[in-house]
């Protein structure tokens, strides 16, 4: 998973949290207000009415209806405070109901008396017109044999508008919240990721041609910082072991050059003294086949040398500007004996000369090497075309044949040192499996790359990128030319 993914997936976790806490904050206010504004109205309510029922109730008996109704309008003046309040008894009858209140919201007499007079509190919510509702509270209280209630409502529109309101502003609100938050979270994780995605763009390009190369450093005196530093001890140890192990192929294969000098060069002057017929014949082959395993094994050992020089970056290489397109050409004209022999046809398509600067000896390794595999890996008869020319500010070399190509499965292991595909390995062709390790090895020297891709059995193209020239070597060489 790379920087951008995680931080694509951190926002989302993000918004899906700020969404939730934001949508849930607004549900658990409104509905605590929503609550409280309930329980308020229904305390005030019950506060009144148990004031009304210790007031006038219990002295019902001794009011006549018109001194119940003044009693009433002058502590309480229901119509002025819309409030409705009315005394009935469980025998169906009304003693007392409150008159319309100011703003005529809604009308006393038809409002239904409570069906149950036997329960202590009477608590309920009546529909009025359309949208409006009415809270009623209700004590009964048994008295001469009677059951009386005490009934006081108030109608909940001021707290329906205050709960509309909160929600619009709930609905306006919380999205700008969400918006800022989310803005403000991605903006963060963008910057707590920054280091992360230079450490990681930077390990990507750390290779075994470049590990004295190091991690940047963010002096954060963070975690990252601290992974960074880990990081870059893990990297020199790891130069240390590749620089150990790169010296001791270098100093294996040197020190393998000589006895092995020496031995072809006793074998030679045997095999040169062999023709004036001292030695029986099946000797001399003998002798021979030891003279040409002998020179194999110098192959060898002068290609590992080679690499691991390479690699440890204790080769010198040249800088001179040089056409590679003439290179390939006169390469191509030296090797195509070999190609002859196959029947094989070698094209170029160099339209102009593509400098490149580098170590000309090296390259003209790097299209040997080619031009070998594409030979010995294509059947008699085969095309092989070269292509010289410029991309994006990179000089290519390709070189493609119509051969056996290589089976998907080991294309990713033929750089490797010693690897020879399966098929080639059970075939007689010569080799030990080193060319395209030393055609990678050369290419990185000079800072370019070596690609393949192929078909098995339709053949293979090897691509490799180097760099250009740069302006003043191209117009010293054109100044020259
Ligand atoms: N043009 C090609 N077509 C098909 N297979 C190829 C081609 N080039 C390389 N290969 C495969 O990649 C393997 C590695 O190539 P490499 O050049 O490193 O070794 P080699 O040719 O076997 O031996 P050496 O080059 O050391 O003589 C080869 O053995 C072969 O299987
Ligand atoms: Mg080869």
């Amino acid at each position: 998973m790379n920087v951008r993914s995680i931080h694509v997936r951190l926002i989302l976790w993000y918004t899906v949290l700020v969404i939730f806490t934001s949508v849930g904050f607004g549900a658990y206010t409104y509905q605590s207000l929503r609550q409280r504004l309930y329980d308020e109205m229904k305390e005030t309510l019950t506060r009144r009415v148990e004031h009304v029922r210790d007031d006038v109730l219990t002295h019902i008996t001794t009011y006549t209806p018109d001194a119940l109704k003044r009693e009433i309008q002058d502590v309480y003046s229901p119509e002025e405070n819309d409030r409705f309040i009315r005394i009935s008894n469980s025998d169906g009858s009304t003693l007392y109901v409150s008159g319309s209140p100011r703003d005529k919201n809604f009308d006393p007499s038809r409002i239904p008396l409570p069906k149950d007079y036997t329960a202590k509190v009477s608590e309920r919510m009546e529909q009025l017109r359309s949208s409006e509702k009415l809270l009623l509270v209700g004590f009964i209280t048994p008295l001469a044999g009677n059951n009386y209630v005490v009934e006081m409502g108030a109608p909940i529109d001021q707290i329906d508008s205050a709960l509309r309101k909160l929600i619009i502003t709930l609905l306006i609100g919380l999205p700008v919240i969400i918006i800022i938050a989310v803005a403000g979270g991605s903006l963060l994780i963008r910057r707590a990721l920054h280091p992360v995605e230079t450490i990681r763009a930077t390990a990507e390009q750390i290779t075994f041609s470049n590990l004295r190369q190091r991690l940047p450093v963010a002096a954060t005196g963070d975690a990252l910082e601290h992974l960074a530093k880990t990081l870059n001890q893990m990297l020199e140890r790891l130069d240390l072991a590749y620089q150990q192990a790169s010296r001791f192929s270098a100093d294996a294969s040197h020190e393998l050059r000589t006895p092995l000098t020496i031995m072809r060069s006793e074998l030679e002057s045997i095999e040169s003294t062999m023709h004036a017929g001292q030695l029986p014949l099946a000797i001399r082959e003998r002798i021979g086949s030891v003279l040409e395993e002998a020179e194999r094994l110098s192959g060898i050992v002068e290609g590992l040398f080679a690499i691991a020089r390479l690699d440890a970056g204790e080769a010198k290489i040249g800088h001179e500007a040089f056409d590679l397109a003439a290179l390939v050409r006169s390469t191509v004209e030296q090797m195509q004996l070999l190609a002859e022999e196959k029947r094989i046809s070698i094209l170029i398509d160099a339209p102009g000369p593509v400098f490149v600067a580098g170590d000309a000896a090296r390259l003209k390794q790097v299209i040997v090497n080619l031009l070998d595999n594409a030979i010995k890996y294509t059947l008699a008869g085969g095309i092989i075309t070269f292509s010289v020319f410029l991309e994006q500010a990179k000089a290519i070399l390709r070189i493609k044949d119509n051969g056996i190509g290589i089976p998907s499965e080991e294309l990713p292991h033929i750089f490797e040192r010693f690897y020879r595909a399966d098929k080639v390995r059970s075939r007689t062709t010569q080799g030990a499996g080193l060319g395209l390790s030393i055609v990678r090895a050369i290419c990185q020297a000079h800072g370019g790359t070596a690609q393949v891709q192929s078909t098995e059995g339709t053949g293979t193209i090897v691509t490799i990128e180097l760099p250009l020239a740069d302006r003043n070597l191209q117009e010293n060489f054109n100044a020259a030319a």
